[in-house]
């Protein structure tokens, strides 16, 4: 018969020794493994006679026992000092600053609708959406603009079924309808958001972007209307003077109607805004036509105002020195590296909008 205590002993000696998984699954096995000491001890049983077999399995369970538990304990210890330490070495600093290396970028479309959304918050517009899939009814027929007007064929219009009833918008200006249908005046917003004609080429995608603007409240003038776009003009090119010209035009939903040029100069085959004597058309506006009022159901005797809507991407494109519009759309990330803004980069009027 082996003594237990001796090997109770030696087992304890290896055991104080050991602080890895690893190394205790090795006493682990070197004991109660298939020919362990342990487990020979328990196979040597069967040739004790019987006096001595009880005592022996006795003692030698209570061995099992200790030796088991003491095992446990220490792997439940092993395991918690790992985790302290992981905890310990994998500290991240969260006050720390980011690196300013974030590989996306912004797109310059996104960019701008930032800077013209920051500009006219600081004059009180809010920003307000519609859908891109429309009725025929608010894009056309609530414009003032109905069945046969020679106006609709100026817009390409993708239709969506065979009666025309539902289209792709052509243009932000349904919004305005939907705005007044669903609020009580005044009125102050601005609307970006994609638009669609069948149309491209180098300046024209089938999908671009417009931004609409509407004011409506009582005693709103064209005076109004020259002073915010004046305002936004400036800001927009980041420029203290801006040469401006309004000229009569016509668009169904405004009476009288204007589109805006500014003046600008080429130098070295580069744009520069605000000087010279060369003009560039940059958006269409005008004064509410009553019928519009009428149909948004807003008292055309009480309350009017103006309205304008720009090409976002022509903005973007302009400012930023970008000549072909279909790059806008390619999804081409050496284009989007280049043209693009940084994330963090957040335009704000005091900050400065852009870099
Ligand atoms: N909706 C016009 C277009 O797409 C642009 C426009 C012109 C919008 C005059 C207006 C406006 O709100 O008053 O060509």
């Amino acid at each position: 018969m082996s003594d237990l205590n001796y090997i109770k002993k030696e087992f304890e000696e290896k055991f104080v020794k050991i602080n890895s998984k690893n190394d205790l699954q090795n006493l682990k096995s070197e004991y109660f493994g298939k020919n362990g000491i342990v487990s020979s001890e328990f196979k040597k049983m069967g040739s004790l006679d019987e006096n001595h077999r009880k005592d022996f399995a006795k003692k030698l369970n209570l061995l099992k026992d200790d030796l088991t538990n003491l095992i446990e304990n220490k792997f439940k210890l092993i395991e918690k000092e790992e985790i302290n330490q992981k905890l310990v070495d994998e500290k991240i600093d969260i006050t720390l600053p980011i690196r300013s290396q974030a590989s996306g970028k912004i797109h310059p479309v996104s960019q701008v609708i930032d800077e013209i959304s920051s500009i006219f918050s600081e004059i009180g517009f809010t920003v307000a959406e519609g859908p891109d899939v429309e009725s025929e009814y608010n894009n056309f027929t609530a414009l003032n603009t109905p069945e046969n007007h020679p106006a609709r064929d100026m817009h390409d219009t993708f239709y969506l079924d065979a009666n025309k009833k539902t289209l792709l918008r052509t243009h932000t200006s349904p919004v305005q309808i939907r705005t007044m249908l669903n609020g009580k005046p005044p009125f102050k917003i601005i609307v970006p958001g994609r638009t669609y004609r069948c149309d491209s080429d180098q300046t024209h995608a089938p999908m671009f972007h417009q931004l609409e603007g509407l004011h409506i409240d009582k005693n709103i003038t064209m005076a109004h209307l020259k002073g915010c776009l004046n305002y936004f003009i400036k800001e927009f090119f980041e420029v203290k003077n801006i040469k401006m010209r309004f000229r009569p035009s016509h668009f169904p939903f405004t009476e009288p109607s204007a589109e805006v040029d500014i003046g600008y100069k080429l130098e070295d085959n580069k744009i520069v805004i605000g000087e010279g004597n060369k003009w560039l058309e940059i958006l269409g506006c005008g004064m509410v036509h009553p019928n519009v009022l009428r149909n948004a159901k807003v008292n055309s005797k009480q309350f009017q105002g103006y309205a304008f809507g720009m090409g976002i991407d022509r903005l973007a494109m302009l400012k930023y020195g970008i000549n072909d519009l279909r790059a806008f759309f390619e999804t081409d990330y050496r284009w989007l590296n280049h043209y693009g803004f940084d994330p963090l980069d957040v335009p704000t009027n005091y900050r400065g909008l852009s870099r």
